[in-house]
């Protein structure tokens, strides 16, 4: 008893909403610890798709769902998730930090003119207003959950910060109804108001005796702090991020399971160094349906990266990975793995610091047979044999067990523990 974490190890959309739905099964209650809706996790159960932008996706399975301090709270898009899940007959139990801050309509403006005024060095956000809500959660100008639900604070906290952030928008022209944006915004607070508490105390309180699943946004290279910097998100994806996104300690997790897609997507600008521009990543785009759920954006794609899985394992201490859409790679010929990069004459199994320099790196593949089908197999013995060598290949190189091998996106599509 105690807390399992599931964290994308690219950069997002590892189909991470598919393995934690298999694992919320397992579990009392599911917690999201960073990120907002920028996010967008897809669960397919008896032939019907849902689409969470913020809510935990055990929310489905009736289990108890949580949003910690360290996630952004768009009021609106979290309404319009509890509401619908409700109508499909699905009782919502869900706890919000009263420390989780909230997107703000100014937030959404100013990631718009941010990007725009960055030009062509624009990062490619998801649009929400993610990036500005943390900016000001860390220059202390931020409004909180507790502050939403109580009117007279939310009234008091946006009287202060607004003086602090006008010179802001009127730098970028931004014009902000205060009284609207407070009714608004004082209605959300009241429909939330039920379900915002103190999540530390909560999950400190449960977490010995009860299993707990902590659900990662996005990947470990958009991490703020270990990502492909500027390129990244604003928030801590990797492990640490549940500890200060939670306030459950890091004794607490007993199990780390990295979600590996068996090759490589990434939304908006920034260094891929696998990226492929042929047929084959067209082939694998269009195969793996690689258009995000958030912003309907088509993603760049490419071969698998063990240069960036080796980092990102070694980033959060994977005890076990899932590999995910191996089925998308049926029917090519050969299938292509980077083990490492060429920079400067020199080759490298590290990952680099600086975007500048994995714009630069030619990646060193080692190639494969393809296979003809895995697509719909559960169970590990009937994997084609090339579809095996691939997957040895990995664990040996990443020194990592493999758990579960998904070959659909069903959630009967999958293989568990494979020897
Ligand atoms: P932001 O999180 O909207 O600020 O966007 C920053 C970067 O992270 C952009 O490149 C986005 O495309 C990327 N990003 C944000 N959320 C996701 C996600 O859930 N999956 C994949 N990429 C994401």
């Amino acid at each position: 008893m105690a807390g399992v974490a599931i964290i994308g190890l690219q950069w997002g959309d590892e189909g991470k909403g598919k393995i934690t739905d298999y694992y919320a099964g397992k579990v009392d209650c599911v917690v999201r610890y960073q990120g907002g809706n920028n996010a967008g996790h897809t669960v397919i159960v008896k032939g019907k798709e849902y689409k969470f932008h913020l809510m935990p996706s055990g929310v489905i399975q009736g289990k108890k769902v949580i949003i910690g301090n360290g996630v952004v709270v768009d009021p609106s898009v979290l309404i319009e998730e509890i509401e619908s899940v409700e109508k499909n007959g699905i009782n919502v139990d869900l706890m919000i930090s009263e420390r989780a801050h909230v997107i703000m309509p100014y937030h959404r403006l100013l990631d718009g003119a941010g990007e725009k005024a960055l030009g062509n060095k624009k990062i490619g956000t998801t649009g929400r207003g993610i990036g500005p809500c943390y900016t000001d959660k860390i220059a202390r100008t931020g409004i909180r959950m507790g502050e939403l639900v109580n009117e007279n604070m939310f009234k008091e906290r946006v009287a202060e910060i607004m003086k602090v952030k006008k010179p802001v928008f009127d730098a970028y022209g931004i014009e902000i109804d205060e009284d609207k944006m407070i009714e608004e915004y004082a209605s959300y607070g009241k429909k939330l108001a039920p379900y915002v508490g103190n999540v530390s105390y909560y999950l400190n309180s449960i977490i010995d005796e009860k299993n707990v699943l902590f659900e990662g946004a996005q990947g470990v290279l958009l991490d703020i702090d270990h990502g492909t910097y500027p390129y990244v998100t604003s928030s801590n994806p990797s492990a640490g991020g549940i500890f200060s996104g939670t306030g459950v300690p890091p004794k607490k997790i007993e199990k780390i399971i990295g979600v590996l897609k068996a090759y490589t997507t990434r939304v908006g600008m920034g260094p891929m160094p696998t990226e492929d521009n042929t047929e084959y990543g067209e082939y694998m785009a269009k195969k793996g349906h690689e258009y995000g759920t958030t912003t309907g954006r088509k993603r760049r794609t490419g071969w698998l990266d063990l240069v960036a899985a080796k980092y990102a394992v070694m980033l959060n201490g994977i005890d076990e990975i899932a590999i995910t859409k191996l089925d998308v790679l049926d029917g090519l010929d050969k299938i292509k793995v980077c083990t490492g990069y060429e920079y400067d004459g020199r080759v490298t199994d590290e990952f680099p610091f600086s975007s500048k320099i994995l714009e630069k790196v030619k990646p060193i593949y080692e190639e494969f047979d393809g296979w003809d089908r895995v697509e719909g197999i559960k169970r590990y013995e009937e994997l084609p044999k090339n579809a095996k060598r691939y997957l040895d290949f990995i664990s040996e190189w990443l020194n990592v067990p493999i758990s579960i091998i998904s070959t659909g996106p069903a959630r009967e599509d999958t293989i568990h523990n494979p020897s």
